[in-house]
């Protein structure tokens, strides 16, 4: 079984140690309610560290004022068991008013990459993720941290913070773990009534389908969105908050696909009051 630690200083304590010893320290930093693709993390932090640390916070700042902070599904039992069974030595699980104590005042504000796409529909939501992550880092004193591609532009915003702060750490992105209909693994999903989780694999249909255009020849950014909006709103009752094509790396928008650049093509799409997001990348 892993070691649970709540308390921030302890932690911070531990990690040191472990660095003192020698010690390789990987963070999975996540929000609980583990799926598979949280413990491919964990599979993957296992592999490239000596001590891994499973972080379970569910961060209030990266909410925004209508959304599902409280709501948020939260089992601890159930994950720390799934976290100890992936491979974690230990979990940090800190208390809320423990990361945000009364008086709390200090925000990481990554600009431009976090205007666009989820910064765009969620403003606010990379403010508290890149000041979360940072703390979470701080606290567990890692050499290598794992996430997920699932969120391609918590990736980039996180990559980008790593570079302009000087966090001493590598970032390693792992890929999307789904269902055996496609759906990405995401612990929003469980929100999803029965028949919206019959209909939420178009998502994937419709990234699959924009890959299959471009592999064809298909180079309008336009035309591609158009075609997986169409697929969207016929198979399903899901409402299109985004569809983008997109530079993978700088995130910029791009109207013509390009030849040896990193295309993302993401999503994000509504199915009553959940909202899903979902990607793929490819370069042609
Ligand atoms: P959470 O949504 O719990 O996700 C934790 C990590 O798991 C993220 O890096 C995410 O990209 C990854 N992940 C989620 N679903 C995945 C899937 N289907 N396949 C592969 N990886 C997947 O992302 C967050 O929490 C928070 O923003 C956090 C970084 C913890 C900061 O609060």
């Amino acid at each position: 079984m892993a070691i649970i630690i709540r308390d921030v200083a302890e932690m911070q304590a531990s990690a040191g140690r472990l660095r003192s010893s020698g010690k390789r320290i990987g963070v999975v930093p996540t929000m609980g309610f583990l799926h598979e693709g949280h413990l491919s993390l964990i599979h993957i932090a296992r592999q490239r560290a000596d001590v891994v640390v499973t972080t379970i916070f569910v961060n209030p700042t990266q909410f925004g004022p209508a959304e599902d902070f409280t709501r948020y599904p939260r089992d601890f039992e159930r994950d720390s068991a799934l976290a100890s069974g992936a491979g974690s030595d230990y979990i940090f699980a800190p208390e809320t008013n423990a990361m945000y104590p009364e008086g709390y005042a200090t925000y990481i504000d990554v600009e431009r990459l976090t205007t666009t796409l989820e910064g765009k529909s969620r403003p606010g939501h990379f403010r508290g993720v890149a000041t979360v992550v940072a703390k979470l880092f701080h606290l567990t004193r890692p050499h290598v941290a794992i996430f997920g591609q699932k969120d391609a532009q918590q990736v980039v915003v996180v990559r980008q913070m790593v570079r302009d702060l000087h966090f001493d750490l590598e970032i390693i992105v792992a890929p999307i773990v789904r269902e055996p209909d496609g759906l990405a693994m995401s612990s929003r999903n469980t929100y999803l009534t029965q028949g919206q989780r019959r209909e939420a694999p178009v998502l994937y249909r419709a990234l699959a389908m924009a890959e299959g255009l471009i592999r064809a020849g298909e180079r309008s950014s336009e035309h591609v969105v158009r075609s997986m909006s169409k697929h969207i709103t016929s198979a399903s009752s899901g409402v299109i908050d985004y569809i983008s094509v997109a530079d993978g790396t700088t995130l910029e928008e791009m109207d013509i696909c390009e030849k040896g650049r990193p295309l993302l093509i993401s999503l994000a799409v509504r199915f009553g009051s959940t909202r899903l997001i979902d990607n793929i990348t490819l370069t042609i």
